[in-house]
Order: structure tokens, then sequence, then C-alpha cells
């Protein structure tokens, strides 16, 4: 399949959908204390994304015959990716949050996640969180014109597991615009010079998941939630990044208050 290159109207389409997806996560991340409930967190992120004028790009979302509940992702600790929010979960100091942020805004789509501490956390997890938002940015750093994307997933792999720490392989990064997921797949394991050339225009959406423990996950019954098999906390960061001549650009970086 080859990969959609944005024309200019979808690029300054991808920039709105993107800001909105930056700031809702942003809105989100003071939020975060213990004893509130992802609910809490779902509730506000919902409200917040309405504000916009934008849609959750999560809220329906169809895999198999399933369709996501929420309108935002949140998982904590050993959960990866896809965690319902449910009152039921109530967040302690010394947990991790993922929240991850997927909005429509006039067809597209941006797409981001952050990974937020809950109080203080172990030395060891707050390492975790360090290192995979690193190697998003190491991996950003690949997204140039003339590389490959496995030269973004080498790099996110070689420097995660220099570490001691381990990238997921069940899911990966995609590119992103007129759909949540489009080509190409962008893994955070891979070798150097292989996979499709990278080109001006393509908005991709890099996400290191990183386990403290093994690579392996596995889905929980509800379909949806991701979590790690040996229990151990999982990291997730993730820009929407624009590649273009003058290097890569990220689209989802909040936008400073307007003076
Ligand atoms: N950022 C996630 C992804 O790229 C969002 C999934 S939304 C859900 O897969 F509906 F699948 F939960
Ligand atoms: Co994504």
């Amino acid at each position: 399949m080859t990969i959609p290159i944005k024309n200019k109207d979808g690029i300054a389409k991808m920039r709105e959908a993107c800001a909105i997806a930056a700031s809702v996560l942003d809105s989100l991340k003071p939020l975060v204390r213990p004893g509130i409930t992802t609910q809490d967190l779902e509730e506000a992120g919902r409200d917040f994304i309405a504000s916009h004028g934008a849609r959750s790009a999560c809220f329906g979302y169809q895999h198999g015959t399933r369709r996501y509940p929420a309108h935002t992702c949140i998982s904590v600790n050993d959960e990866v990716v896809h965690g319902i929010p449910t009152f039921r979960r109530i967040l302690r100091d010394g947990d991790v949050v993922s929240l991850d942020i997927v909005v429509w805004h006039q067809g597209y789509v941006g797409d981001n996640a952050y990974t937020v501490p809950v109080g203080a956390i172990p030395a060891a997890v707050e390492k975790l969180l360090r290192i995979t938002r690193e190697a998003l940015d190491l991996g950003i750093r690949q997204a140039v014109v003339g590389n490959r994307i496995g030269d973004v997933s080498a790099a996110i792999q070689t420097y995660v597991e220099s570490h001691g720490f381990n990238v997921v392989r069940e899911m990966v990064g995609h590119g992103v615009g007129v759909a949540m997921h489009e080509p190409p797949e962008i893994p955070n394991f891979g070798r150097k010079g292989t996979g499709d050339r990278i080109k001006a225009g393509m908005t991709l959406a890099i996400e290191p998941m990183v386990n403290l423990g093994g690579h392996k996950t596995k889905t929980l019954a509800d379909g949806w939630t991701v979590v790690t098999t040996d229990g151990s906390p999982s990291a997730h960061f993730e820009h929407t990044v624009l590649t273009t001549e003058r290097g890569p650009e990220i689209l989802t970086l909040p936008r400073p208050p307007a003076a």
C-alpha cells in the first residue's frame, strides 16, 4: 500500500486536528492526581474534545465486532494501551497513567499520547518514562526525507534496549490522516535501511510503547485493554509528525497560550 502524501490543504487540516489533540492531552495532564478515577479523566477529555468542535476518533472505533466504548484511552501501570476508563479505577500514589488522545476535525485525525506519573513513582519507573520519551524524540529525528521507516524503528529499539527495557512488538505506530490508521506501519523495532522510503508530506504517528520487563503483551477479556504478560509497568509516548524537506515537524506540540 502506498503511503499517502498530504497536499497543502490536507496539511493545514492535519495541523488543526493535531493542535486540538495536543491541547486536549495537555489539559488532562494536570488533572492526574491520587484519588481521581480514569472515568474522571475520560469525562474531562470528552468535554475538552467537544469544546474544540472536534470528535473522538476512539469512540465507536470498530475492531472486529467490537466498538470502543470511550472517548479516550487511559492505561494504568501494566496496561500498555487501549485501557477503557472506568469509575472503578482510582489512581493511587506511585501509579503511572498513559493518556492516548485521538481526535477527528474537518475530516482529519490527530493522534498523541503521554504517560504521566501519579504522585511519587519508583526511580526505575521514572527512568522508564524518561527513556520512552527520549526514544520518541530519537525516532522522530530519523523521520527525515530520504531515510526509511526502519531507521525510525531501529533508533527507538536500540535506545530502549541499551537501557535494559523492551519495546512492545504487537502494536506499532502508523501513518495518520483521513483515517486513524494509514500506511505505513511504524514498528518500534527493526533494522536500519529497511522499509518504505520517507518522502515529504507524510504524516506519521510515532509511538514507542516500552515495558520495564519483557516485551510480551496480551489483551484482556474486555477485548481492548492490552497488558504486559509479566505485570511490569509500561510507558507510551506518541506524536504525529509531518515530514518536510526541512526535517520532521511535530504537529502535536501543545501551543503556548495566546498572549
Ligand atoms: N492511538 C491508538 C491507536 O493508534 C488509539 C486507538 S483508539 C481505540 O491505536 F479505539 F482503538 F481505542
Ligand atoms: Co496511534
